[in-house]
């Protein structure tokens, strides 16, 4: 308890401290980027389909972008291929949902190579459909808080959110430890309590409400929420339902230690959620790598 309240201090404090530094930037060149991206791009380069179209499935991740010479040599539109392509007319193709770019946005992405691909500053904006996923999100990201940058609560839950993605293996880990010595000791006929389990089985539930809740914040920042929601959407529940599974099983193993015997109870609840942590974890990884990452 008392180690909540620290942290909850170090939070407060840490905000003051930055909200007091929090000049306005000068013009955020690699945010005003990736909101063209976001409305003229994604269609084909999202990173949320199956195949992207040329192999360019992370059209919103710009430091990836500036970090890949064969997209962008910093400082040198000349020799980027992303400004060829834009500067020929070959992207967005004619046949783009959302029409061309304006001249004003070609400029843009001149100007952003030429002051060497700055990474954006601001966090994304959430487009209308991840903004109907989760609306409460729009209270921490403005929706026009492209002139501003973003506050200093967005920056945190951001930087906070992406600890999600470390958080998620061991709840991934340890469920699946827990049905794999269970299904042993059932092979064995054991109705004993393993303490392996036991223990399992409680850090695995309190790593999954840990990771859940870094998810529901991380996806408004991840990028994934624009393109289509629905693989973000089926990522979310599914890991939802593992976090609310395991935390049944880990009170099921409670009530079962008490006890001083194995219920079947609990070894359903056990294997559903590693079922259920399993899947979210797929769909995870699909949504972060497509959904052919596992192919062959
Ligand atoms: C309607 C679909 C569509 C849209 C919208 C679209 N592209 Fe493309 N893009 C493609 C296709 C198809 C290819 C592959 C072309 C090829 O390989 O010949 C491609 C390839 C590329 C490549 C080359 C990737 C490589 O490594 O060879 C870049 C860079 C690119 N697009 C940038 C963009 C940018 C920037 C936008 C938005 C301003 C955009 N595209 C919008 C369809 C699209």
């Amino acid at each position: 308890m008392r180690h909540c309240t620290l942290i909850g201090l170090l939070l407060c404090t840490l905000s003051a401290t930055a909200a007091a530094a929090g000049e306005r930037p000068p013009a955020d060149l690699g945010s005003a980027v990736r909101e063209i991206f976001a409305a003229k791009c994604v269609q084909c380069h999202a990173a949320t389909l199956a195949r992207p179209k040329g192999k360019f499935g992370y059209v919103l991740d710009l430091p990836r972008i500036a970090s890949n010479p064969k997209m962008v040599v910093k400082s040198d539109p000349a020799h980027s291929k992303l400004w060829e392509v834009i500067n020929a007319g070959d992207m967005p193709p004619d046949d783009a949902k959302a029409g061309p770019l304006a001249d004003s946005q070609k400029l843009a992405i001149r100007a952003w190579i030429e002051a060497g691909a700055p990474a954006p500053r601001a966090a994304p904006r959430p487009t209308a459909e991840s903004a109907a996923v989760d609306a409460s999100m729009e209270q921490m990201v403005e929706p026009d808080s492209d002139a501003r940058p973003a506050s200093l609560v967005a920056r945190l839950m951001q930087w906070i959110g992406k600890l999600h993605v470390l958080v998620v293996h061991f709840p991934i880990a340890l469920t699946a430890a827990a049905a794999g010595l269970e299904s042993w000791r059932m092979f064995r006929k054991s109705a004993g309590i393993s303490p392996v389990v036991r223990f399992c089985i409680f850090f695995g539930a309190a790593g999954a409400v840990v990771a859940a809740a870094l998810g529901w914040i991380h996806a408004p920042f991840s990028g994934y929420a624009t393109g289509t929601a629905g693989a973000l959407r089926l990522h979310r529940w599914a890991g939802v339902a593992a976090a609310i599974g395991a935390v049944i099983a880990a009170a099921l193993s409670e009530a079962d230690a008490h006890r001083g015997r194995r219920t079947m109870m609990f070894r359903v609840a056990l294997f559903a959620t590693a079922l259920l942590t399993g899947a979210a974890g797929h769909l995870g990884g699909s949504l972060v790598y497509g959904d052919d990452f596992l192919r062959w």
